[in-house]
């Protein structure tokens, strides 16, 4: 099989993940706190996060946005802006706080060559925003948004900015400390190669909330209740696989970012540019951006995007995702919203012969 799904979770993952996994499920109790602070530690020192008391394990990056709106101190009369280009995950609270919290939301609309119209962001900043919350890259299209201009233009206005890195943890070297957004949250099963049912959330300390919804109730009048829930305040943390979230992004830190960059670089033109010679084929989004992640999402013009899929999988084992990628306003902005798309995401494990491969029989399609 070429599984071209990466964007959606990678595959397949190093030995060590397993490998880890397998190891927790022998270590005895006693020896379960030293994992799981390895997991912060790993985690931590991998975005760059310096204060790693802020960093809760959440199951998912959904997980992670859901303690985060339903948590956060909302005032009615609050504005939410956000990107048109989100996921799902982050999108439905958008809606959802609006008609519950007397929350004002604001989209911003993509850019003339760009996933994100910065002036316009910027203009409505100057109205006044209590929060930014965007993702750091859309998971239809692969464009990575300008999030450093938006934590930037966000601070200037006053506004706290949660940046969503499901699609750019592992992929590009993320550093906290240095971009400073308010609020990061990231999916461990994508880019940092842990196993579904791990993410994580960090909140800095200016943001004043805590997080009641990922903690377990503590008897009223135990003052050790915690604001901030960390190993046992959570319930059960998912020890399993934070041990594979682990291994999974020690196997990243042992092949460095030099390599990673340049083989998601060298894949991710060789796909680009081979699909847009393809006369058929469209490739969706701005073609001159020129920020990437490893996803591109197509579309055919004499095949649906089911027989496409179909096609590919049936005849050749090769595996991308179809439709909608659960984000559904991202496909209207790219005028992708009658049928979605076929995105193929490339990852560390992909080969450029593999590329080859899917390139020809595309051509023969
Ligand atoms: C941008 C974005 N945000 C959030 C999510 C949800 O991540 P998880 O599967 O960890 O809940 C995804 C998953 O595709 C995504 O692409």
């Amino acid at each position: 099989m070429i599984y071209l799904n990466n964007a959606g979770t990678t595959w397949p993952k190093p030995e060590a993940v397993a490998e880890a996994i397998v190891r927790f499920n022998e270590l005895p109790p006693s020896q379960w706190l030293a994992v799981f602070e390895e997991g912060i530690e790993t985690v931590s020192s991998f975005f760059g996060i310096s204060n790693p008391d802020r960093f809760l394990f959440t199951q998912s990056c959904t997980q992670a946005l859901t303690t985060t709106f339903s948590d956060f101190a909302w005032q009615p009369g609050d504005r939410l802006i956000m990107s048109t280009m989100e996921h799902h995950a982050l999108s439905r609270w958008f809606y959802k706080l609006q008609q519950e919290r007397g929350v004002e939301g604001v989209i911003i609309p993509r850019g003339a060559d760009s996933p994100f119209d910065l002036e316009l962001f910027e203009s409505e900043l100057m109205k006044g925003a209590r929060v930014v919350a965007v993702s750091m890259a859309s998971n239809v299209s692969g464009e990575i948004l300008p999030f450093e201009d938006i934590v930037r233009l966000s601070k200037q206005y006053g506004a706290f900015c949660l940046l969503d890195g499901a699609q750019t943890a592992g992929i590009i070297p993320i550093d906290i400390a240095d971009l400073d957004p308010d609020i990061f949250v990231f999916a461990g099963h994508k880019g940092p190669f842990g196993t579904q049912g791990i993410g994580g959330l960090y909140i800095s300390e200016r943001v004043p909330m805590t997080c009641p919804s990922a903690a377990c109730e503590i008897t009223p009048g135990d003052k050790k209740s915690s604001v901030f829930p960390t190993y046992c305040d959570v319930g059960s943390a998912p020890m399993m696989t934070i041990a594979g979230l682990t291994a999974g992004i020690k196997w990243l830190e042992s092949k460095g970012w030099d390599q990673l960059i340049a083989h998601r670089q060298k894949l991710v033109s060789q796909l680009r540019s081979g699909l847009a010679s393809i006369d058929d084929i469209e490739v969706i989004g701005s073609q001159t951006y020129g920020r990437y992640t490893a996803a591109v999402s197509i579309r055919s013009a004499s095949l649906s995007i089911k027989e496409l899929k179909e096609t590919l999988w049936n005849d050749h084992e090769i595996l991308g995702s179809a439709g909608f990628q659960c984000a559904p306003l991202a496909h209207e902005a790219l005028g992708t919203q009658e049928a979605g798309t076929f995105r193929l995401s490339v990852g560390p494990m992909n080969t450029e012969e593999e590329v080859k491969i899917l390139l020809k029989e595309m051509s023969a399609i």
